[in-house]
């Protein structure tokens, strides 16, 4: 990084014990003020808004001390720009807010990658209609790319959830317990086949294959549909995606057109289970969109051309068309549809 990122200015120079004296700087980037002091010893501290973040010692050598600690600061101003340039991109791609007809519900999205995600294109149409989003990330490394989307939606819950690591999705569902008391709705937008499994026929699925795929991209919406029952209280709306790849051979979709197919099924028990107590149940179908899970999907630009040219929209989706048209079945107004397939594919399934 550019270290003139930060325009440090001499502030004052502050007497200490024994004659020495105290060298300080001051910076500011943003909103926060960044000050440094170095001591003739080789002490050096950085502070951000008056709270020490760094401390470091280079004993007898304080310019090498100030060298390093500047460093710390640099950094610090480098992720500080990325995460502040994502949310104000991540910010203006929320649709202004016409009618807050989902105010007062809140719900949980899960399957936030990126700004691709399907899962961001339903939090920003719920977020804009007025609902309280929590957001979850899979992983560390996923967390800086889910973060500034999950700060624009101002996300009151932000938490890890690896549907693998035992635990983790009972203590997203105990949170929002503790926090909210109730929920209104959830969207599972996760799905996962290992690439063997995925890549190959359905005929030569390991056993293994088979089980991971099943489990993470259906039983984890079964289980989340049994953690949230307690929650909905006084009804709300369970999504999961799905793909048409459930019904119809689709070209390379395999093994994970047999876990969809699974899913949709799910959504009907579920659905007839949980409907005598207000919780409606969906499937979403978008047609193809290139995000990273369609990335492990071979020929994914033919499906794409497909799609576009056989639809009787002639139009591709995009994840905003998924989000609105999800947030309109968790309002009010949907309470008596469920345990739906919504194809949101301009119309690509009734096409022979
Ligand atoms: N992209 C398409 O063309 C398309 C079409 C129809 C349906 N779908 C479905 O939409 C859903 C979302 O996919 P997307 O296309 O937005 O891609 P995406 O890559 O943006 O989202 C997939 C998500 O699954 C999450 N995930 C994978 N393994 C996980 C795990 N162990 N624990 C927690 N999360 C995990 C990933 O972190 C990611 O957030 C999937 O169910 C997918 O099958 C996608």
């Amino acid at each position: 990084m550019n270290s003139s990122m930060l325009d440090w200015k001499a502030d004052e120079t502050l007497a200490v014990g024994k004659g020495a004296t105290l060298h300080q700087f001051v910076a500011t980037l943003g909103s926060d003020q960044l000050a440094i002091d170095v001591a003739p010893w080789g002490e050096a501290h950085l502070k951000i808004n008056g709270r020490e973040i760094a401390h470091i010692d280079y004993p007898k050598d304080r310019r090498q001390a100030f060298r390093e600690i500047k460093k710390i600061a640099d950094r610090y101003a480098e992720t500080h720009m990325i995460t502040t340039e994502s949310t104000k991109k991540a910010s203006s791609s929320l649709p202004p807010v016409k009618a807050k007809l989902l105010e007062g519900k809140r719900g949980l999205i899960v399957g936030i990658a990126n700004e691709n995600s399907i899962a961001w294109g339903c939090a920003k149409a719920f977020r804009a209609l007025g609902a309280e989003v929590a957001v979850t990330y899979v992983n560390d490394k996923a967390k800086k790319y889910v973060e500034p989307l999950a700060r624009a939606l101002e996300a009151p819950i932000f938490m890890p959830l690896d549907v693998n690591k035992p635990g983790q999705m009972e203590a997203v569902f105990e949170r929002i317990g503790k926090e909210w008391g109730k929920l209104d709705f959830v969207v599972h937008s996760i799905a996962f086949s290992p690439k063997e499994a995925l890549q190959g026929r359905v005929v030569d699925v390991s056993r293994e294959g088979f089980a991971t795929t099943m489990d993470v991209s259906c039983w984890t919406f079964i289980r989340m549909a049994h953690l949230a029952e307690p929650l909905m209280r006084k009804g709300g709306t369970l999504f999961t995606m799905s793909y048409y790849g459930s019904q119809m051979v689709v070209k390379n979709y395999n093994i994970m057109g047999v876990a969809k197919a699974a899913l949709e099924c799910a959504v009907r028990y579920i659905a007839a289970e949980l409907g005598p107590k207000g919780i409606r149940v969906h499937a979403i179908s978008p047609g193809p969109l290139a995000t990273r899970a369609a990335s492990g999907i071979p020929e994914f630009d033919a499906l794409l051309d497909k799609a576009k040219a056989k639809a009787p929209a002639r139009s591709l989706v995009s994840i905003d068309d998924v989000g609105v048209a999800t947030a309109f079945l968790a309002h009010d107004a949907a309470r008596l549809i469920t345990g739906e397939t919504l194809y949101i594919d301009g119309g690509y399934h009734i096409i022979d």
